[in-house]
């Protein structure tokens, strides 16, 4: 069986997450539930990065222990992420026992390399990044990512010499187009690579906070150094042989442009340095923006998700972010075209679609469809095709483009009821076979629908397969069977309150409403 690992981004825990760092954890997510579905083994990793020093000072703040308060922000991470549905495998913390010594190992190995050396650090470091900074990478004096004046430090550092490695990484980028995606962050680290790299820092000193040195207790290890180890430690590298051999190389790290570099640079010269194989592929997404600026807590632009989620619920967030916001680039998060794209997709679009086809099925056929004919419309062409632009879109990360792909058939399938008019023929009993083809035919393609959606709306997508009369259960279903068209069964459609129903101008509607609109 196929497998398939993937990962994003572990978090800094000094606060909860927002909007912007839910939008790579639902895009993953998205990407992990299409590859159970067509079948993978898969195992989707997420976790928290604790050492960074801004965490300890957050704990010191609010009185704790640093350990405590890592403690704390892993079940209101969790807890968050849990509402969002997201359905990671593992979620690893970088104060846990295993990773520490898969951290020890991978120095220990790279050490061996001789690619380690002790050495005296004299420049800029943002604190925000928690990176070393030169001055070509900050603009107007200040960090561009986190508009922070850098502090100046100078320290006696273990030092890793990442310059080995420069020819090496060229000569991987060039051998594996498919590495680093989308094609701009290529792009722009290949012109990194093709300038040249200085050796980097692997350790600070003067800090308790850290896996400490091995043989160097005074110093810790530098947190990216420590962070991007969990990708490997997280399947058992340093403390479980037969995890690691089942799972690493990783399939795909998801993480944002600003982190690119760590991902695509320093992450593979280390591996190459330890001689373990490269991950197949790095995909650096955009930002989400709030009122034109990167959603950030150090810029106060945060959205909290879970007040965002309680507007419409958790799964037309979930469709926004993916569809709205090209994967790869940078997108806009509002309130109000929130609104617009949930009026429009859900309550208009889909939810009147499936609304539409279940209740004349009630109506004119007591929700009992007759087996079909051989098609004789455009429809399963339309589906056939839609789908296969789904898989090639989701094959290649442009989830906006697959989950367009679905809403073409949406749009079809709208149009073929018009086109059809099954209240017509409904007037005309010797039309009963035509109605029922008609029927059919518009509920097979809201099944397709629903499938395609699975990924993107768990729950909302199995209630519209229940409705619409399939009822295989949730872990059975596979792609390419649940995707191929097929009207030549008997099914029965069920009735159930409306979706989605209409948002007018912020205002929810209420459970009362939901309802009497339904039965009206
Ligand atoms: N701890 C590091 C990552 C280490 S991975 C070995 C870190 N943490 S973070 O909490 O600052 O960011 C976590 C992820 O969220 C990163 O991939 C980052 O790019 C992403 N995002 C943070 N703000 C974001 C937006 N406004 N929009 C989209 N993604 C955002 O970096």
């Amino acid at each position: 069986m196929a497998r398939f690992y993937l990962t994003t981004a572990i978090d800094y825990v000094n606060s909860r997450p927002h909007l912007g760092t839910a939008y790579e954890k639902v895009a993953a997510d998205v990407i992990a539930r299409y590859r159970r579905l067509r079948g993978a083994d898969t195992r989707f990793l997420m976790g928290n990065d604790e050492h960074s020093q801004n965490v300890y000072r957050r704990g010191r703040e609010l009185g704790l222990d640093p350990l405590a308060y890592c403690d704390q922000m892993e079940e209101e991470f969790k807890a968050v992420w849990g509402r969002l549905e997201v359905s990671f495998d593992d979620f690893i913390r970088t104060t846990e026992p295993r990773h520490k010594a898969g951290v020890t190992r991978m120095l220990r190995q790279i050490a061996d390399q001789g690619d380690l050396y002790e050495g005296v650090y004299e420049g800029w470091y943002c604190d925000s990044c928690e990176g070393f900074k030169q001055e070509k990478d900050l603009l107007g004096g200040e960090c561009p990512v986190h508009r922070i004046k850098p502090k100046w430090l100078r320290e006696k550092n273990f030092f890793f010499r990442l310059s080995r490695y420069r020819d090496a990484l060229l000569a991987h980028f060039d051998a594996h187009p498919e590495f680093l995606r989308p094609e701009i962050r290529r792009n722009e680290i290949l012109r990194l690579l093709e300038g040249g790299l200085e050796d980097i820092s692997v350790s600070r000193s003067g800090q308790a906070w850290g896996i400490p040195m091995p043989g160097h207790p005074q110093s810790v290890v530098y947190v990216w150094f420590d962070a991007l180890i969990n990708y490997a430690s997280a399947v058992g590298f340093g403390s479980d042989e037969a995890l690691y051999d089942q799972w690493w190389p990783a399939d795909l790290h998801i993480v944002g442009k600003d982190i690119t570099r760590f991902h695509s640079v320093f992450w593979p010269a280390m591996l190459m340095s330890a001689r373990l194989p490269l991950p197949r592929q790095v995909f650096g997404h955009g930002w989400v923006h709030h009122r034109g600026e990167r959603m950030s807590k150090s810029l106060g632009t945060t959205i909290d998700p879970l007040e965002v989620a309680g507007r419409f619920g958790v799964e037309p967030l979930r469709l926004y972010l993916v569809k709205e916001i090209p994967f790869g680039q940078d997108g806009d998060f509002s309130y109000e075209r929130f609104e617009q794209r949930y009026n429009v997709d859900l309550a208009n679009n889909l939810g009147n679609l499936v609304s539409r086809v279940v209740a004349m099925a009630a109506k004119y056929c007591g929700g009992c469809l007759a087996a079909g004919v051989t098609e004789q419309t455009h429809l399963p062409a339309v589906a056939n095709l839609a789908v296969r632009k789904y898989t090639e879109a989701m094959d290649r990360c442009e989830l906006h483009n697959a989950v367009a792909a679905a809403y073409t058939l949406v749009d079809a399938t709208n149009e073929f009821i018009t086109a059809r008019e099954p209240w017509v023929l409904a007037r005309d009993p010797s039309k009963s076979v035509q109605l029922n083809q008609v029927l059919c035919e518009a509920a097979e393609a809201v099944r397709i629908v629903a499938v395609l959606l699975l990924p993107v709306m768990p729950v909302s997508a199995e209630v519209i397969l229940t409705r619409i009369g399939d009822h295989t259960a949730a872990g059975e279903r596979r792609f390419d069977k649940a995707t191929a068209w097929s009207t030549g069964i008997e099914r029965t459609l069920v009735v159930g309150p409306v979706l989605w129903p209409r948002a007018e101008s912020g205002r929810q509607p209420t459970q009362n409403e939901k309802q009497e609109k339904f039965n009206s």
